[in-house]
């Protein structure tokens, strides 16, 4: 399992992949909150396994509530963990519509790192969820969730593909079907990768969407090298306290506009702040100074002539 954790440079431990592991950590907090946006009974196991293999780190990382710090004030688990319950709730909202009321049966999960909604979620039948990211972090997740015997609500296939490439021939060698309506998701990925890398993912996938095709991913509207996004608190607190520096991570320079691009595909496309889910749901991150999260936006595309639900 150690060596799983920093395979190649590439595990859940190191670099970009260690953002999944706190992801998890925050939803596993989320889980356990009473008034929980989302729950994911899955989410701890992983930061324990993790923990577990490597003692130092993130053995001190939360997995409750009670074990932040500072609660719902904390930078860290508090406002940016609550960022991501929020984030996961309305991308599951997302899937589950485009899957019961637009009938979509075929669903990718870009940078799909340690999400477990093909477990979690309420799937109609004949549900297929792939997910696609690198192989040591789809090594780390499936050992842990062997360990735990659960069972997906769909049938889940992986692919192990580095996203700034050509990752659509290994897709379609585990069944994808480009003729079928798919739910593409890329939540919390485009922000790592290079202006060029997302244009060359937009067209691919704009490319392998049949009518009635969904996508959500999330983007920042500003350089994320800006000194208010670097210095701002929440930022400043995953550098600090956790070691991992998200603002080094990001892509630098100016980035796309894919919104705009995928308008010009011939996609209904709709640009949303998080703080309009805050409330919608009546609660979530509120908007403060030096506000890091302020520039993010929750993207939510269609491409018309959906198929309707199943019969
Ligand atoms: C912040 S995590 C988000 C994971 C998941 N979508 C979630 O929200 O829980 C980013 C994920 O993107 C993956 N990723 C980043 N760049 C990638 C690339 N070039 N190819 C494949 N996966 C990549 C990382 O390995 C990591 O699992």
């Amino acid at each position: 399992m150690t060596e799983l954790l920093t395979r190649g440079q590439g595990g859940v431990a190191v670099g970009v992949g260690r953002t999944a592991l706190l992801v998890a950590a925050a939803r596993a907090v989320e889980t356990h909150r009473p008034d929980a946006l989302a729950r994911d009974p899955l989410a701890e196991h992983f930061v324990r396994a993790a923990a577990a293999a490597d003692r130092a780190d993130p053995a001190d990382w939360p997995v409750r509530p009670g074990q932040v710090p500072g609660g719902d004030a904390d930078p860290l688990w508090g406002r940016l963990g609550r960022y991501f319950g929020l984030r996961t709730r309305a991308l599951d909202d997302h899937l589950l519509r485009s899957a019961r009321e637009l009938g979509v049966r075929q669903v990718v999960l870009l940078g799909a790192g340690l999400d477990t909604r093909a477990y979690r979620l309420d799937w109609p039948a004949g549900c297929v969820v792939h997910e696609l990211d690198t192989e040591p972090v789809l090594a780390f997740k499936q050992q842990v969730l062997d360990g735990t015997g659960a069972r997906p609500a769909a049938e889940r296939r992986t692919v192990a593909a580095d996203l700034r490439g050509d990752w659509a021939a290994a897709l379609a060698a585990t069944g994808f079907d480009p003729a079928l309506p798919t739910a593409w998701l890329a939540e919390g990925l485009l922000l790592y990768l290079p202006a060029e890398a997302e244009r060359r993912l937009v067209a691919r996938l704009d490319g392998l969407s049949a009518p009635g095709s969904t996508l959500a991913y999330e983007v920042k509207e500003v350089d994320a090298e800006s000194p208010a996004i670097r210095s701002s608190p929440v930022y400043a607190a995953a550098r600090e306290r956790l070691g991992i520096d998200l603002v080094a991570l990001f892509a630098t320079g100016s980035r796309p506009d894919s919104a705009a691009e995928l308008a010009a595909r011939g996609w209904t496309v709709t640009v949303r702040s998080p703080y309009e889910f805050t409330a919608l749901r009546g609660r979530g991150p509120l908007p403060e100074p030096d506000d890091a999260l302020a520039a993010n936006r929750w993207v939510f595309a269609e491409r018309p002539g959906a198929v309707g639900p199943a019969a």
